[in-house]
């Protein structure tokens, strides 16, 4: 059976995302991070390959150290890296601010204001050791936000994934060194809150 790849991102789609430079995050930085998010799809590619042609005789699997085991722990981080990744950059490049329509009421729905979620926001990705989530739950049909500290923490399951902060060094350190609160203001002010929306269009 032929093994379904995922394509991997190119320096061209980092074209949006050079608009921050204006706020702060420098094209410097999203020319590094690119390099990252390429080893996610590479790796997740790689992983789907060698899945493909592993032995899945249960006999051979074992819970402290297997081929299975080691293949499909680390599938979780590489996929979960590069979906965590692809919505980071197809979202920011835009002019922050408050989202209209849809999405803004769902927000005020689920934290009183726009005003009380951007100070959650900050908070959650403050407290993350690695991202800072916006998902629309299609349990409760609410938004929230989810706190992940790597990248095969998913916010929770039958979520669609509305924003994808990355609170990792190598997101700001370049441009903000330890900074981190100053690099989500810069964050805030780049989001595009039309390509959010337009996730939230794949279900609403
Ligand atoms: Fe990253």
């Amino acid at each position: 059976m032929e093994v379904k790849l995922v394509r991997v991102p190119e320096e061209s789609d980092l074209n949006k995302a050079l608009n921050t430079a204006v706020n702060g995050i420098s094209e410097a930085t999203h020319k590094e991070h690119l390099k990252l998010w390429q080893g996610y799809a590479n790796k997740t590619n790689e992983i789907r390959k060698a899945l493909a042609e592993l032995d899945t005789d249960p006999a051979k699997a074992n819970q402290i150290y297997s081929p299975m085991r080691a293949l499909k722990a680390n599938y979780a981080f590489a996929y979960g890296g590069y979906l965590n990744h692809n919505v980071y950059f197809e979202t920011i490049g835009g002019s922050g601010g408050a989202p209209e329509g849809k999405l803004a009421d769902l927000i005020a729905e689920s934290f009183g204001s726009f005003e009380a979620w951007a100070a959650d926001w900050k908070a959650t990705g403050i407290s993350a050791r690695g991202w800072a989530y916006l998902g629309y739950d299609l349990e409760e049909k609410r938004v929230h936000t989810y706190l992940g500290d790597g990248q095969d923490t998913y916010p929770a399951w039958n979520n669609v994934l509305l924003l994808a902060m990355d609170v990792y060094e190598h997101a700001y350190y370049l441009d903000f060194q330890t900074a981190r609160a100053k690099y989500i203001d810069a964050y805030m002010k780049s989001i595009d809150w039309h390509a959010a929306a337009k996730r939230l269009s794949q279900v609403l």
